[in-house]
């Protein structure tokens, strides 16, 4: 009974490894080898002693994004691709600006969850669980105020002042990724038939048309 019971542990604590962002790391560092022709889960490290400190560095998140484009927001990320040493160690930021009634668009982070405050402005934010429910979770962000994205769920953040809004995010992931939906969905190389998405979104086959015709 007792061993049937430390095996059900074990069981439940290897699911709780595998499901976890990034895998934990084994060494002090691992900062990313770019130029490997190892391919791993992740980046392969390069060797330790070649490590330097501008491997854990990056200089750039007091500059404002450029927002002039029809979103009205930027983002700057500072993942594993701008800070080597960011591999294996499961943690990432950027900064988003955003213009007037500028927004960071429905998206998805397939590999984090977000932690996220709003340094200027106010920002309405919000995020929709999964099936069956798709329950919106939303709220107004004031200057401090600090929010959290579930890993995985379809979230967006909209500026719903008259003055630039600027917020930073924290991510669970070096490598957190981003599906931004109207993009995936409607601007896919090549195209979703227009077929399936005017029978998933309910409209007729024009409609999609005129939308994929956007991107
Ligand atoms: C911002 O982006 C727009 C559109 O791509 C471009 O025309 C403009 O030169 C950029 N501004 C700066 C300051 O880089």
């Amino acid at each position: 009974m007792a061993s049937k019971f430390i095996l059900l542990a074990l069981l439940a604590l290897s699911f709780s490894r595998t499901l976890a962002s990034d895998p934990g790391q084994l060494q002090d560092f691992c900062v990313a080898d770019r130029t490997s022709q190892v391919f791993v889960n992740g980046f392969a490290c390069k060797d330790p002693k070649t490590a330097v400190v501008e491997d854990f560095f990056f200089s750039g998140l007091h500059m404002t994004g450029n927002t002039s484009n029809k979103q009205g927001s930027a983002v700057t990320a500072v993942n594993v691709a701008q800070i080597a040493g960011l591999n294996t160690l499961g943690i990432s930021l950027a900064r988003i600006d955003f213009a007037p009634y500028g927004q960071n668009p429905p998206h998805i982070h397939p590999r984090a969850s977000e932690i996220l405050t709003v340094l200027e402005g106010s920002l309405y934010v919000g995020f929709v669980t999964s099936n069956p429910e798709n329950r919106l979770f939303s709220k107004v962000l004031n200057k401090g105020d600090v929010f959290v994205f579930p890993q995985g769920l379809i979230h967006f953040q909209f500026n719903t002042g008259d003055k630039e809004a600027i917020a930073i995010a924290a991510l669970s992931s070096k490598n957190p990724g981003v599906i931004t939906i109207a993009n995936a969905v409607f601007g896919s190389k090549s195209s979703i038939s227009n077929d399936i998405l005017a029978k998933a979104f309910h409209v007729d086959k024009r409609i999609v048309d005129h939308i994929q015709a956007q991107f």
